[in-house]
């Protein structure tokens, strides 16, 4: 387990300031690069920052466009002044105030998602009243609150002509995440009949296809891993074997940063309780939970720092558990590890996606993880100090009391 690849860079092993995220950014932008040459220019890649905004700048320089779906997502955008061209303004409910600024400030730089019938509405109005042309992309639902059904897509598409003010590219099309390489085969097979079904009934010529393949990120040393461009070719073919000749972007956020982070944690307290080893860590799983982890019984990769350099001989079982108010909080039911001490480290891998946005961060009211930046020009940089949480969890003025 030990075995430390030279991939990680060196300072994240002497780092000594936990609990931490770790963020490799050239790392992250040669997956992008990587994942685009295996892709054999059949697609453009969209970052969907979701899956982890501090890797925002780093996606806007190197990814064809970024998918963003909220106003705070937004905000991050803008405040890192990335290329409005870039942007596809995402998300279920997309508020008036919010869109009528937006159109404002950008003028129809960006694309919209449209979700509803009511947020075509909500679009086109706007549109029409601040005399500002958009470009749109059509969000066909996989069979839940996202998006619309195909009758309504069509039903859009149909109206279209009344519409001059409005670019209809195409559709949008995500249906979860952790897919196995077969099912996209369906879906996109029945994403080009749809297309093509468009095109015979209203001739509508969609331009693009924005879709989200979801693909799987191995978080754990049993899953069955394939080769990442054995997987990208295949991806590829599928995509070339389509009758549909616009362009085809791929909209992703795991595959592209899961392999890029990593989280390191550190050992407080080690107790022996009813004959369980326990170590009580200073992170948790308010900060790392891999998707698909079950009862904590899963391994995902990761590596033992000892404080003093060498591990000890003797290998025991033990829980490793954070420090929430609740028996769940555990990150391995069972690890056999050196010997442990206070101060030894832990450094869990594939840990750059949906960690900084998905976990409980306010219970218990304990500080954030700090996130650190890597770049060899660089090297470490502190990019979010510990934060505290606790001023979140109250009133800030007292005198409501
Ligand atoms: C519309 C949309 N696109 C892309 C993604 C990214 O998905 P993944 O991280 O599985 O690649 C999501 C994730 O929720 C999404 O909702």
């Amino acid at each position: 387990m030990n075995e430390i690849p030279q991939t990680i860079p060196e300072e994240f092993l002497s780092l000594n300031s936990s609990p931490a995220y770790l963020f490799d950014l050239d790392a992250f932008a040669e997956r992008i690069r990587r994942t685009r040459g295996y892709l054999k220019e059949q697609a453009l890649l969209c970052y969907a920052i979701k899956a982890n905004p501090f890797l925002t700048w780093t996606a806007a320089a190197c990814a064809d466009r970024l998918e963003v779906c909220s106003p705070g997502e937004l905000r991050i955008c803008e405040r890192l002044g990335v290329p409005l061209e870039k942007i596809v303004l995402s998300g279920v409910w997309k508020d008036e105030d919010d869109i009528r600024r937006t159109v404002r400030a950008w003028r129809g730089s960006n694309i919209f998602t449209v979700e509803s019938a009511g947020q075509f509405d909500l679009l086109r109005r706007i549109s029409e009243e601040e005399h500002c042309p958009l470009r749109l992309l059509i969000r066909l639902s996989s069979g839940n609150q996202f998006g619309m059904d195909e009758e309504a897509v069509r039903e859009i598409i149909r109206s279209r002509p009344s519409y001059p003010q409005l670019t209809f590219l195409g559709l949008q099309f995500y249906s979860g995440t952790q897919k196995k390489a077969a099912s996209l085969e369906k879906e996109l097979g029945h994403l080009d009949e749809f297309l093509g079904e468009l095109y015979r009934d209203f001739g509508y010529r969609a331009e693009e296809l924005e879709y989200g393949p979801g693909l799987f990120v191995p978080y754990f040393q049993k899953d069955a891993s394939v080769p990442e461009e054995e997987l990208l070719a295949y991806v590829s073919d599928l995509l070339g074997s389509l009758s549909f000749s616009g362009t085809i972007t791929l909209e992703m956020g795991r595959y592209l940063a899961a392999p890029c982070g990593y989280y390191l944690t550190s050992v407080r307290d080690i107790k022996r309780t009813r004959g369980q080893n326990y170590a009580i860590l200073d992170g948790g799983i308010h900060h790392l939970n891999y998707y698909g982890q079950t009862m904590a019984m899963k391994q995902p990769f990761f590596y033992y720092l000892p404080k003093n350099g060498q591990p000890a001989k003797d290998i025991l079982d033990y829980q490793l558990c954070g420090a929430l108010c609740t028996a769940g909080d555990v990150l391995l039911r069972r690890a056999a590890l050196p010997h442990l001490h206070c101060g030894d480290r832990l450094l869990f891998c594939r840990a750059g996606a949906y960690t900084v946005t998905e976990g409980i961060y306010l219970f218990l009211s304990r500080d954030l993880p700090q996130v650190y930046f890597w770049t060899a020009a660089h090297g470490l940089v502190l990019a979010r100090g510990a934060d505290p949480t606790d001023v979140l969890n109250a009133p800030r003025d007292s005198s409501v009391y």
